[in-house]
């Protein structure tokens, strides 16, 4: 068991954060959309460290995070032109471009697959981590495999204690649900998984975006997406949003059973439903904030989590719902 330290982001903790990195350990920190689990992108050695912390499934490749003044070209090649368009809009943020591999970037973080995803995340406490060791890290949400992403600190802790040294605190991640990547090496950018960076603001800025659609016997594009994902510790049923009575039936048979149950849903939905409540907030920006907070909490304080899709009208529903279908067991 290795002592886990927890330090606030400040000179100290960003000096003791970048001797860990030089090392080849592995160190947790916040990014504006979950939290991630760091090493150096070039060691593979560092790389396994992170696969064997989270307990990841080896076929699953990592995202590469560096600051802004990194010359990202070193590592990949541009393929097509509205990639200059792309990062004009969006870099630094929560989009993760997947470009073709100058091969440079160990192998056993692309899992060989000769593309390698690269993202700039805008949080302060990341850009100061990223400076401070100016070397690409390679990040996995710093979660148990399969379990909800962490939003706080603390939540890394809990997953994580005891399997890695250092983890930065810098606070609730504000964007709440993890990036979109975008597969930059096809004529039309093609979204693997959906995010805060949505294909209508991609259209905006390229003309044209779409959205993978991989049936079973395809190759999977982003081999993430095929795993069981996010899910809360606590037993879970998701919802239609006509079936309130039928939630609300299950609700009061799983009380007098003696289960601990809890409601999980936005705002609208809240005042129909009688019983414990973890709302989610009243628009996407707000629901994507919220929901993996609320899964950590769910599994704290229920046996049940009776949860409701989401429908807000916005383009982000469709990343909060790709979170919520893998989280939660539909009833
Ligand atoms: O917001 C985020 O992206 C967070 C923070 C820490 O940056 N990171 C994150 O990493 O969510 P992870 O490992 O939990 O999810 C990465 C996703 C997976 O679905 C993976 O399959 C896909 O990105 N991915 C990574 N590299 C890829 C590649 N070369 N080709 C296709 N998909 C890739
Ligand atoms: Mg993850």
């Amino acid at each position: 068991m290795i002592d886990t330290k927890l330090l606030k982001i400040n000179d100290k903790s960003l000096e003791i954060a970048r001797n860990y990195i030089l090392d080849g350990e592995v160190v947790a920190f916040p990014t504006e959309t979950v939290y991630g689990l760091g090493g150096i992108a070039f060691k593979d050695q560092t790389v396994k460290k992170i696969f064997e912390a989270k307990g990841r499934p080896q076929d699953n490749p990592l995202i590469v995070h560096v600051h802004k003044d990194y010359d990202v070209d070193k590592l990949v090649e541009v393929e097509h032109d509205y990639v200059y368009k792309l990062r004009e809009a969006f870099s630094s943020g929560p989009l993760t471009m997947v470009y073709k591999s100058r091969g440079v970037i160990s192998p056993v973080a692309t899992c060989g697959l000769g593309t390698v995803g690269i993202r700039i995340p805008s949080h302060s406490g990341a850009s100061e981590f990223l400076k401070a060791v100016d070397v690409p890290i390679a990040a996995p949400s710093a979660n148990a495999s399969k379990h909800t992403s962490p939003v706080t600190a603390m939540h890394v802790y809990e997953d994580l204690k005891g399997k890695i040294p250092l983890i930065l605190d810098g606070g609730k991640c504000d964007g709440g649900i993890e990036s979109t990547v975008l597969d930059v090496t096809t004529d039309t950018p093609i979204i693997l998984r959906s995010g805060l960076v949505t294909a209508e603001m991609i259209k905006k800025v390229v003309g044209k975006c779409e959205y993978s659609n991989n049936k079973p016997t395809d190759k999977v594009r982003a081999p993430g997406m095929k795993y069981q994902h996010y899910t809360p510790k606590c037993q879970t049923a998701l919802f239609r949003r006509k079936e309130i009575e039928k939630a609300q039936k299950l609700y009061d048979e799983s009380v007098k059973n003696g289960l601990r149950v809890y409601f999980m849903c936005d705002d609208g939905i809240a005042s129909f439903l009688s019983g414990n409540k973890l709302k989610l907030g009243k628009n996407a920006t707000e629901i994507a904030f919220n929901l993996y907070d609320m899964l950590h909490e769910a599994e704290k304080v229920c046996d049940l989590l009776i949860a409701f899709d989401v429908d807000t009208g916005s383009d982000v529903d469709v990343g909060i719902m790709n979170r919520l279908t893998k989280a939660c067991l539909r009833f």
